[in-house]
């Protein structure tokens, strides 16, 4: 056997989504605050956003995700040996979400933990997966992006308001000796936290007067904007660069959603044609952690992203957090 034959991989053994039912389209939002559809279509690329039901939590939307993912790779729960769940919006302070939804689906006993990176969460949950499966310390996990983020949102403030939504997507990893994903590069910086953060919290204590503001996303959008769009350049070149691939080899980029011309933007820099570039921010607004992997498994389910095709997946969020990964698909 060669040395290559013997490496493991984690493969994409199949993809799920779950959106709400709740559409609240920009029309919607112009009845209660001062803004229009043209104004946020010509800024943001967002149409519309899917809102969870009353009582529609995040476990709900990750089970749904998980579900149809089990059910995509033709694996049981009971197969499941690793479940993270990248969230900033979990159900509880604990337990974690990741432990609700493995009871919902029936996975007990497997490891199961959050990660809080922000809309970089799902980028995080796969890259820790991939190095759980490379050990050899796993053979399948389930690896969901979930969030209700319009459960923090200042429906009043129609700078962040009009550009977040709800919604969920899950890979099932399994090992195999055949490459899957490639390479993952994750990062963080904490020196900006004021840029983009919700200061309500457990030890900093829940006293939201002191901020005059509730439990809610405060952001600078077009600071956050500017990092963005260079973070993200530098990040899909370090990910080119690692693996000695010419910007040409990517069939697609599925990248973060959260805004059309952040999107465009980190397009152009990988000289790549919006064709080959998945957006679902129109539909879907920033569904944070949940928005890489809902935009893959709708690639995946219209059958625009193929078995055999490389994937460059990124993500930038709050903390700031920002990663890619590299797959064959
Ligand atoms: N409708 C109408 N006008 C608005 C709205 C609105 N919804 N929101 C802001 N405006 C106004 C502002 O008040 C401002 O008016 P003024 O010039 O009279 O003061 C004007 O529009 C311009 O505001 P900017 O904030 O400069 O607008 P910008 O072009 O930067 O667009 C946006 C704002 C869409 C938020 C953009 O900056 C952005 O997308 N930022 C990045 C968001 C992001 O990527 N976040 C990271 C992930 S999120 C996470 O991790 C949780």
């Amino acid at each position: 056997m060669t040395q290559s034959a013997r490496r493991i991989f984690a493969r994409i053994a199949g993809t799920g989504s779950y959106l709400p039912d709740k559409v609240l389209s920009n029309d919607d939002l112009a009845k209660t605050i001062d803004t229009s559809d043209e104004w946020i279509r010509t800024r943001t690329g967002i149409r519309e956003r899917r809102v969870a039901a009353d009582g529609q939590t995040t476990s709900d939307l990750a089970f749904e995700a998980g579900r149809r993912a089990l059910e995509a790779a033709g694996v049981t729960a009971s197969d499941v040996q690793l479940l993270i769940v990248g969230t900033t919006t979990p159900d509880l302070i604990f337990p974690s979400t990741a432990c609700l939804v493995q009871h919902k689906l029936g996975a007990n006993g497997c490891m199961a933990f959050d990660v809080n990176a922000a809309c970089s969460g799902f980028m995080y949950a796969l890259a820790i997966a991939d190095q759980f499966i490379r050990a050899g310390n796993v053979r399948t996990a389930l690896v969901i992006g979930a969030e209700t983020l319009t459960r923090m949102l200042d429906w009043s403030d129609r700078g962040t308001c009009v550009l977040f939504g709800d919604g969920a997507g899950a890979v099932v990893l399994k090992a195999d000796d055949e490459t899957g994903i490639i390479s993952t590069h994750m990062h963080a910086d904490g020196a900006h936290k004021e840029l983009l953060w919700n200061p309500v919290g457990v030890s900093a204590g829940f006293r939201p007067e002191q901020h005059n503001a509730g439990v809610r996303v405060l952001m600078s959008g077009n600071e956050v904007f500017k990092v963005a769009v260079k973070t993200l350049d530098a990040v899909v070149e370090e990910a080119l660069a690692a693996n000695d691939l010419p910007r040409s080899a990517i069939d697609w980029l599925i990248p973060h959603q959260a805004n059309l011309r952040i999107i465009q933007a980190t397009a152009k820099r990988l000289e790549m044609p919006m064709e080959r570039v998945i957006v679902t921010v129109d539909r879907h607004g920033n569904t944070s952690s949940g928005s890489v992997p809902l935009a893959l498994d709708e690639a995946v389910r219209s059958g625009k992203v193929q078995r055999g095709q490389l994937l460059l997946l990124e993500a930038f969020g709050g903390g700031f957090t920002w990663g890619s990964a590299l797959l064959r698909y």
